[in-house]
C-alpha cells in the first residue's frame, strides 16, 4: 500500500498497489486472462482522510462503510508499505523488525524541515540521530542540496539496514551505535532527532519507545555539538516537556510545527505499570476524544545559539 501525505499535512491518501490490486481490489482479469500480480508502480486510489492525526487511524477507518473499512484494514495489514510525503518516500517491507517506520511525528518533523529550509539552506554538515527507516535523512537530502554530508545514525542495527535500503546518496555515512557518543567527536551545522519521548522510570535506553535521556542531552548540551550558526531540531512532546524544561536551555528555541495527536503506542498502553506511572504523575489523563483515550501535543522545535 501507499500512504501519501499532502505537503501541508492536511490530507492523507491511501492507494493500493502491486499485487494488492489483484488480491484486494478485485482487478484479477485483464483481456480475459487471470492476473495475479502487477508492478509495484501500478497504483489505484482507495480513500483519503482530511486533517490526519495518525497515519493508521483505526478509529476513522472503523467509521467507514464496511466494504471500504475492510479494504483499508486489509491494505494496512499487507507486508509492503510505502510512506510518501512531498515527493519523498520510504519502503517498509516488514523485514526489519522493531524499526520505527514513518509515523505522524515523522511527517510533522518533515513539514518543519521544509519550513526551516525555506528560511535557511546552508547546512553543510548534518547528522540525524535515531533515523529509524531513514525517512527524515532522505527528506533532508532531497530538499537541501547544500548538505555536503550527513551522518545517519541509530542504536538499532536493523534501523541502519532499513535506512541503507531506503537511502542511496553519496553524501551519507551510516553509523550504528549511540548517537550522543558519536556526535561528541565533531561539530555540525544541522542536528536532527525525532527521539523517544515517553517518560518511564528506569528506562532501558536502547528501547526506541521510552526514556527521555537522549532528548534531554540534546536540548541542554546541543550547543556544544553545533558549529557557530548551527541548528538543532527535535520533536518535543507535551508528555516530557515538564522534565526537559525544569532547566532553561542555553539556546534560543523556535517552534516550527505543532499538532495534537493521540498517544497510540501499544507497548505503553498494554503495560499496566508504565501506564500507572504516566497517569499517576498526571503526564497523561484519560479523556475520550475522536476514538482515543489519551492525547499529546507534538512540537517540532529548533534550537540555535544565542
Ligand atoms: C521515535 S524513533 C524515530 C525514528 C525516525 N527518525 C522517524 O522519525 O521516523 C527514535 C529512534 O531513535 C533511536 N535511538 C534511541 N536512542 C538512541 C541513541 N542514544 N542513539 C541513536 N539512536 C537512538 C531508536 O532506535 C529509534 O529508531
Amino acid at each position: 500500500m501507499i500512504i501519501k501525505l499532502s505537503p501541508d499535512l492536511k490530507k492523507e491518501e491511501i492507494y493500493a498497489n502491486g499485487n494488492e490490486l489483484a488480491n484486494i481490489m478485485g482487478m484479477d482479469r485483464e483481456r480475459g486472462r487471470r492476473v495475479l500480480d502487477y508492478p509495484m508502480e501500478k497504483k489505484v486510489f482507495v480513500h483519503s482522510f482530511n486533517n490526519p492525526v495518525l497515519l493508521t487511524d483505526n478509529y476513522r477507518i472503523s467509521q467507514l462503510n464496511p466494504s471500504l473499512r475492510d479494504t483499508i484494514f486489509s491494505l494496512f495489514s499487507s507486508r509492503l508499505r510505502i510512506v510518501e510525503y512531498d515527493g519523498v518516500g520510504t519502503i517498509d517491507d516488514g523485514t526489519y523488525k522493531s524499526v520505527w517506520c514513518p509515523s505522524i511525528d515523522t511527517i510533522l518533523f518533515a513539514l518543519a524541515l521544509k519550513r526551516l529550509f525555506r528560511k535557511r539552506e546552508n547546512f553543510h554538515r548534518a547528522v540525524e540521530i535515531g533515523t529509524g527507516s531513514g525517512f527524515l535523512s532522505k527528506y533532508a537530502l532531497a530538499k537541501n542540496k547544500h548538505i555536503g554530508s550527513i551522518l545517519v545514525n541509530d542504536l538499532n542495527p536493523f534501523a541502519i539496514k532499513c535506512a541503507m535500503n531506503n537511502i542511496h546518496d553519496k553524501r551519507v555515512v551510516f553509523y550504528q551505535g549511540d548517537g550522543i557518543e558519536k556526535i561528541k567527536e565533531d561539530k555540525y551545522d544541522l542536528i536532527m532527532c525525532n527521539p523517544p519521548y515517553i517518560p518511564r522510570p528506569d528506562s532501558i535506553d536502547d528501547n526506541p519507545y521510552e526514556g527521555v535521556s537522549l532528548l534531554y542531552n540534546l536540548v541542554h548540551n546541543g550547543h556544544s555539538y553545533l558549529n557557530k550558526n548551527g541548528i538543532l531540531i527535535v520533536n518535543i512532546s507535551s508528555l516530557c516537556a515538564h522534565i526537559l524544561f525544569k532547566r532553561k536551555p542555553k539556546m534560543k528555541m523556535t517552534v516550527l510545527a505543532k499538532l495534537k495527536v493521540p498517544l497510540k503506542v501499544n507497548n505503553v498502553m498494554n503495560n499496566k505499570e508504565w501506564l500507572r506511572y504516566l497517569t499517576g504523575k498526571k503526564i497523561i489523563k484519560k479523556k475520550f476524544n475522536r476514538g482515543y483515550e489519551y492525547w499529546q501535543e507534538l512540537k517540532i522545535v529548533s534550537f540555535e545559539n544565542i
